[in-house]
């Protein structure tokens, strides 16, 4: 049997729009043994076990790339990132599958090789890339089969909750609402905060994260279709946190500089929301990995 270990990823970081994201201590695992049928699913909505599923047609992508057969195969899943909330459940599928054919065929590929078929999959890197390699990524490329990155460790003074609301929003509708340009003013304003933002992460400077990480890009636009964004704002920065998008949404994610703040953070928004799922995370520093 194969095992696929994949750590959630929360993208954007504001200022980090489709080029910034970071690994997150929350992880799904997905099995992969061979069987006696074409394909069997397991661990997941029954809309899910069939030859659409995500996971398998990665699979699928892995082994042609590849050149190889495409084995029988049952896929057990233990899900634990929630799905279309912003914290990279389709990068976990993306990246589970292609790592899964990957080990099932002795690993010939490289992760260098993974993420770019991972990015041909997903569109943009800034799931795929940190789930692959770990830590935060800075990804910087100007086409998706030449994919760049370059990765930050992250000062572990930080801590950063996931406040996940019991409500899903599709990264399809979270892009169509994104004005189609930019002008220059403002793409000025993104460069300089998003350089200033990797370099406040590093070194665990919650005040300059609090300056750098005001986004122009889609924050503004994507609170909309987020009802409690205010309220949970408002929560955060009472308790002394930074609030962010977690990628396209729903999850707004806070970053704290104490563990208490943290606390507060998660017990005030239990208050206002008893059914939103909470998470105290740190970062994953080794990204995806496989056990035979
Ligand atoms: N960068 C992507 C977006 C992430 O914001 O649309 C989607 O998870």
């Amino acid at each position: 049997m194969i095992r696929i270990k994949v750590p959630a990823t929360s993208a954007n970081l504001g200022v980090g729009f489709d080029c910034m994201g970071l690994a997150v201590s929350l992880y799904s695992t997905i099995d992969f043994e061979q069987s006696s049928q074409k394909l069997i699913i397991n661990g997941c909505d029954e809309q899910f076990q069939n030859e659409q599923n995500l996971i398998y047609q990665a699979f699928v992508r892995g082994c042609q790339f590849l050149n190889q057969p495409i084995p029988n195969v049952k896929i057990t899943i233990d899900n634990h990132v929630p799905v279309s909330r912003g914290l990279g459940s389709s990068a976990v599928c993306i990246v589970g599958g292609l790592m899964g054919a990957n080990l099932w065929f002795d690993s010939p590929l490289n992760k260098e090789e993974i993420l770019t078929l991972a990015t041909e999959m997903e569109g943009h890197p800034d799931n795929v890339a940190p789930a692959i390699l770990g830590n935060l990524n800075v990804s910087f490329t100007d086409s998706l089969e030449n994919i760049q990155n370059v990765a930050f460790k992250v000062s572990s003074d930080l801590f950063f909750v996931a406040l996940i609301p019991n409500y899903q929003l599709s990264t399809k509708k979270a892009r169509q609402v994104l004005p189609k340009s930019m002008d220059y003013q403002t793409v000025s304003y993104q460069v300089g905060h998003a350089v200033a933002l990797s370099k406040a992460l590093e070194t665990g400077d919650l005040q300059l994260i609090r300056q750098a990480i005001i986004d122009k890009m889609h924050e503004p636009f994507r609170s909309k279709l987020i009802p409690d964004y205010s309220a949970v704002k408002s929560i955060c920065e009472k308790d002394g946190g930074v609030l962010y998008i977690s990628g396209s949404g729903s999850t707004l994610m806070a970053i704290a500089s104490n563990l208490n703040d943290a606390q507060k953070i998660i017990d005030e928004t239990k208050k206002s929301f008893p059914n939103w799922e909470t998470h105290l995370l740190s970062v994953d520093t080794k990204g995806a990995s496989g056990v035979l």
